[in-house]
Order: C-alpha cells, then sequence, then structure tokens
C-alpha cells in the first residue's frame, strides 16, 4: 500500500523482530511497531497494534518463525515444545479470526525438520515469509475479480476497515475499490465509522492515501443513503466464514446487509481462502470475541494541542456489551469475492473452494 509515496506492508520480518505498522496511532500518527519476540509480537495482535483477519495471520506465522529463531537451548525436543508453547500463546490472542490459527497451522506443518534445530529455525522463517507472500498476492487477485463487479460512477458502502491494513497488503474489501480507482473507474466509497473502535477511520486514511474519493457516515446513517438510492454496491470483508456461507465480520455488519437486502443493493463479502472455516458448518458454529466494556466508554482521538488523547464519553455507573464481531446469514450475500473468483455463499460452492485450497497450499 502507499503511504505517503512509499509502498509498505502492514506486516515483515527483519532478522528476528516483527515489524508491523502501529495501528493504534493511525489516523494521527504513522509508526512502525518493532516486535522483538513472541510474547510481544502475540501482545501486538491482542492489543490490536495489529488488526484485521488476513493480518493478524501472517502475523501470527512471523511470531510462531520468532519463537523458533529465538530459541536458545539444544536439545531437539525442548524445542519442539517451545514452539508448542509459543504456538498456544498466539493462537489464544483473538478468537474470531480463523486465518490466526491458519497462518500458525502453516508454519507449524513446514518447520520441522527432524533433529536439526537450525534447519526448523530456516524453514519457519521461510514458511512464514511464504504465507505472507501468498497471503499478499490472495489479496491482489481478489481486488481483480472484485474489480470486475464495479461500474464506472458507482457509490460503494464498506464497512469497518478490510483495507490493506487488514491485511499483508491490497486487503479484501478494499482491493476491488483500489484496482477499480487504478483501472480509472470514477467511484465514491461511504466509509462506516464503525463504532466502537473506528476502523472506519483507518478505511478513510487508506483512501486519503491513494485519492480515492469517499465519506465517513456515521454507522447508523447507512440506512438513509441506501434508501436515497445514493449507495449502488456493497462490499465488505470477513473474519471467518462458515461451510454455508454465514460471514463473521465486524460488528454492524447484519443490519447493514439486512438493510441492503431491504434496498435491493447487492452485498459482497471479500475474503481469500484463509478466511473460510471448513469446521464451522455455520455460523452459530463461530466463536464471536466479546472485548472490553472500555471500547464503548471511552474515545481516543487528537486533542486541539495535537496530543492523543482517551476520553470518557459515558456514564461509567452503566454496564456496556461489546460484541467485536456478527454473523451475516448467506441469504443476505450475492455472492463472495475470492482470489479464486467469486462464488455463491452455498456449501457445495464453499468445499469446492476449501477442497482446492487443501490441495493448492496442501493444507494450512
Ligand atoms: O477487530 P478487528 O479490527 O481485527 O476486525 C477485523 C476486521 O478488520 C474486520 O472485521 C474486517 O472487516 C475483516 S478483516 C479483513
Amino acid at each position: 500500500m502507499l503511504i505517503n509515496n512509499i509502498d509498505y506492508r502492514t506486516v515483515w520480518m527483519q532478522d528476528s523482530s516483527v515489524y508491523m505498522i502501529n495501528q493504534l496511532l493511525l489516523p494521527f500518527k504513522f509508526e512502525i511497531y518493532q516486535s522483538k519476540d513472541y510474547i510481544e509480537t502475540a501482545n501486538a495482535i491482542k492489543t490490536m497494534i495489529v488488526r484485521g483477519a488476513p493480518a493478524i495471520g501472517a502475523t501470527a506465522a512471523y511470531g510462531l518463525a520468532q519463537a523458533a529463531l529465538l530459541f536458545e537451548g539444544y536439545g531437539y525436543n525442548d524445542f519442539k515444545e517451545y514452539v508448542d508453547e509459543a504456538f498456544n500463546l498466539l493462537n489464544l490472542t483473538r478468537p474470531t479470526a480463523i486465518d490466526l490459527k491458519h497462518g500458525l497451522n502453516f508454519v507449524k506443518s513446514r518447520m520441522f525438520v527432524k533433529g536439526s534445530i537450525a534447519n526448523s529455525k530456516m524453514k519457519a522463517f521461510e514458511a512464514a515469509a511464504e504465507y505472507a507472500d501468498l497471503s499478499a498476492e490472495s489479496c491482489k487477485k481478489i481486488g481483480g475479480h472484485g474489480n470486475e463487479i464495479i461500474k464506472n460512477n458507482q457509490r460503494i458502502l464498506t464497512h469497518c476497515n478490510a483495507g490493506a491494513l487488514a491485511c499483508v497488503d491490497f486487503g479484501t474489501a478494499l482491493a476491488p475499490i483500489r484496482i477499480a480507482h487504478y483501472n480509472n473507474k470514477n467511484i465514491f466509497v461511504f466509509v462506516d465509522e464503525t463504532r466502537p473502535r473506528n476502523q472506519g477511520f483507518l478505511t478513510a486514511w487508506e483512501l486519503s492515501q491513494e485519492k480515492i474519493s469517499h465519506a465517513i457516515i456515521a454507522d447508523n446513517a447507512a440506512g438513509f443513503f441506501m434508501k436515497k438510492k445514493e449507495v449502488d454496491l456493497a462490499i465488505v470483508g470477513a473474519d471467518r466464514i462458515a461451510l454455508n456461507g454465514d460471514a463473521a465480520n465486524k460488528i454492524g455488519t447484519y443490519e447493514k446487509a439486512v438493510l441492503a437486502k431491504e434496498n435491493n443493493i447487492p452485498f459482497y463479502v471479500a475474503a481469500p481462502l484463509s478466511t473460510f472455516d471448513a469446521n464451522s458448518k455455520t455460523g452459530n458454529d463461530i466463536v464471536i470475541e466479546e472485548r472490553s466494556e472500555d471500547e464503548i466508554f471511552y474515545a481516543y482521538g487528537m486533542s486541539e494541542n495535537k496530543n492523543l488523547e482517551k476520553i470518557n464519553i459515558a456514564p461509567l455507573e452503566s454496564h456496556a456489551r461489546n460484541p467485536a464481531f456478527d454473523i451475516t446469514p448467506a441469504k443476505y450475500i450475492k455472492g463472495i469475492i475470492t482470489e479464486i473468483g467469486i462464488i455463491k455463499p452455498t456449501k457445495q460452492e464453499i468445499q469446492k473452494l476449501v477442497k482446492y485450497g487443501n490441495e493448492k497450499r496442501s493444507s494450512f
């Protein structure tokens, strides 16, 4: 992604450090966070320095490689135990995005070279880099396929941030928008602000970097614009897609999908193979993360004095509920834009896709 005209990835690894764009500081400050060990990497995922399903997957993959690289003992069994500990810690950081598990399994299944710690370390690093490259490539392809459904002069609504920041590069929902823009299509993007973490501001920041026309709207304004026929198309990302096509995505997605149906607006989900979960039969099998009340009680922003500040915006004597995701039933989804092409959200199509993915990548 272009940031101040320099090409960046959201996350990468150099020597034994994992580097990531610090998303807690955006859109106010652009800073790179350096994680020096796998515990810091796990913490970065947990605290959302890095967030978004494919980005979490790649970060976890690098985190596992980082653990392997930093192992200092001599026994091969000790090495394996140490890697398992790191795997478990990274695996517990966020529960909904299935990419996390896929990233970890991808590295774990490729790294062990019997008896050789040095070779296993090298393999772990190579596997994590391969996972990140494949992830970036998949998102680029999603952009190409998704571009086919975007017509000139269309106004597209998106929810949360499913841009390059949520992935290794390009984005999922934002990839088709990017490619349409590169193809000189005149497009406009409605960006839901996405309370409580306001990931919409990250989307707006990415769109500004690439000079794509857009407006941020309050989450509850989407229906207003849909009814006034100002929205032609909706594209969102996903954190996990069940076998029957039900899709978990940032809280508020479900209501946008229902509104889109009511207003005859095609509603698409964009996601790579790493976001599909053959073990979740329907959306009911997907674990929904419930986050701290504080995300509802406090807002973050820059004061007039240019200080980053946290302010209280709600009565603290109240309680809050804060589910981070919801499930959009398959019936509201017109199609799922993947790196292989656009598929219908049906069990048959998803089974075919997962089989293809497993064969091609010889399983996650
Ligand atoms: O809680 P987050 O910010 O990690 O949420 C994930 C997301 O970015 C969204 O749900 C997104 O729409 C799908 S990930 C490309």
